[in-house]
């Protein structure tokens, strides 16, 4: 009899924090304002036990916050970002949005496909940068649902029309973003298309791990898990060599300051990217999760760790930020205030057979996912 009570309430007891812990991370909706026309914004905002948080809003399907703490429990924000949706249309620079139809760049705004030539709008010098003059960052995603449980996650929807920005095929795509107990932040980017098309979907979040952005990268310590990268010429498109990083400044493969080498004018990638804005060839095999990225602040002892099923990753120390950026908490963002790492294919694939393809046929399903892990040290 005493086994069977103790029995009873040791099931009662143990469901009790099954479901309390289960339960534990958690994901809200409400409202984020309206642009200058009147549409509507919203944002999820995904919580777990430990306190970390992602605000996610529809404008761009963007990461409009993250908020980590340091090594002291403190909670701060790690990603640059503006306060009122607007901003993200009027200053656009990207801060943490949904990147596509293709991030990156693609030279001349033109590629082929089964022979017949596509003309993208050029924004940047000669090149299509980001998906053209309205990507999919300056586009109002839908909610599709949000959820609750072991992690607390948003998944949200665009269809992009057939010769939306030049870019053949109606493409649909969802993204979602998953916050775990384990302080993980996974999104998983999809995409079918109606006719073959070029698809290259990520997320640009600009990270300063110092939180609030209080100082810049320079110090951050950067492992790369790369041991090539792929040149550009000056206007930043690659030249389609292969180049080992061993002996540059663009050796990663062991932890080192972002300042250390981003000055070395001797070096003419780091004098056409004014710093690093080049994409890496990830290690391993792409369409599994290997880590691509660890990023160590030393102050704060906040860790990121990035998993991605990439084949390559764009690392970008915000170059061309100017100081007359003026984002959340009143913080104007200068040049190296931020790492960004971008998973995708490499730039201008659709215009280099031998880059991992950018194709997406009828009746395939495009994928990229990638994890943002923090832990403090
Ligand atoms: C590019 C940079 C560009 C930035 C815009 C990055 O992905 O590599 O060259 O200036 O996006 O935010």
């Amino acid at each position: 009899m005493k086994t069977v009570i103790l029995g009873a309430a040791c099931l009662t007891l143990c469901t009790a924090l099954f479901i309390t812990s289960a339960n534990a991370a958690t994901a809200t909706r409400g409202s984020f304002g309206a642009l200058a026309d009147g549409t509507r914004i919203e944002a999820v905002t995904l919580t777990n036990g430990a306190g970390m948080s992602a605000r996610i809003m529809t404008l761009g399907a963007t990461l409009q916050s993250l908020t980590v703490a340091d090594r002291n429990g403190r909670r701060e924000d790690v990603t640059l970002g503006y306060d009122k949706p607007q901003d993200y249309l009027t200053r656009p620079n990207y801060f943490g949005v949904s990147v596509g139809r293709f991030a990156n760049r693609i030279a001349k705004g033109k590629f082929a496909l089964d022979g017949k030539t596509y003309a993208l709008v050029t924004n940047d010098g000669p090149n299509s940068l980001h998906g053209g003059a309205k990507g999919f960052d300056k586009r109002v995603w839908k909610i599709e649902s949000i959820s609750n449980g072991s992690d607390a996650k948003v998944i949200m929807s665009y269809v992009s029309a057939d010769g939306e920005e030049g870019f053949p095929g109606e493409l649909k795509v969802t993204v979602t973003y998953a916050l775990n107990e384990k302080n993980e932040l996974r999104l998983d980017y999809r995409a079918t298309t109606s006719k073959p098309t070029v698809v290259n979907l990520t997320n640009h979040a600009y990270f300063n791990l110092s939180g609030n952005a209080a100082r810049d990268v320079m110090g951050n310590l950067v492992t790369l898990h790369a041991e090539r990268f792929t040149p550009v010429d000056a206007t930043l498109i690659p030249t389609g060599e292969r180049r080992p990083v061993a002996g540059t400044p663009f050796d990663f493969r062991k932890a080192t300051a972002v300042g250390t080498r981003i000055r070395d004018a001797r070096d003419q990638q780091i004098r056409y990217g004014r710093g690093y804005d080049h994409n890496f060839i990830v290690d391993g095999a792409p369409g599994n999760l290997r880590t691509a990225a660890v990023v160590e602040e030393p102050v704060s002892g906040r860790v990121m760790e990035v998993r991605v099923t990439a084949p390559g990753i764009q690392f970008y120390t915000g170059n061309f930020m100017d100081g007359t950026f003026f984002g959340k908490n009143q913080r104007s963002y200068r040049q190296g205030d931020a790492i960004c790492l971008e998973p995708g294919t490499f730039p201008d694939a659709p215009n280099r057979a031998d880059f991992p393809t950018a194709r997406l046929n009828p009746g395939q399903t495009y994928v990229n996912s990638m994890v943002f892990a923090f832990r403090t040290k």
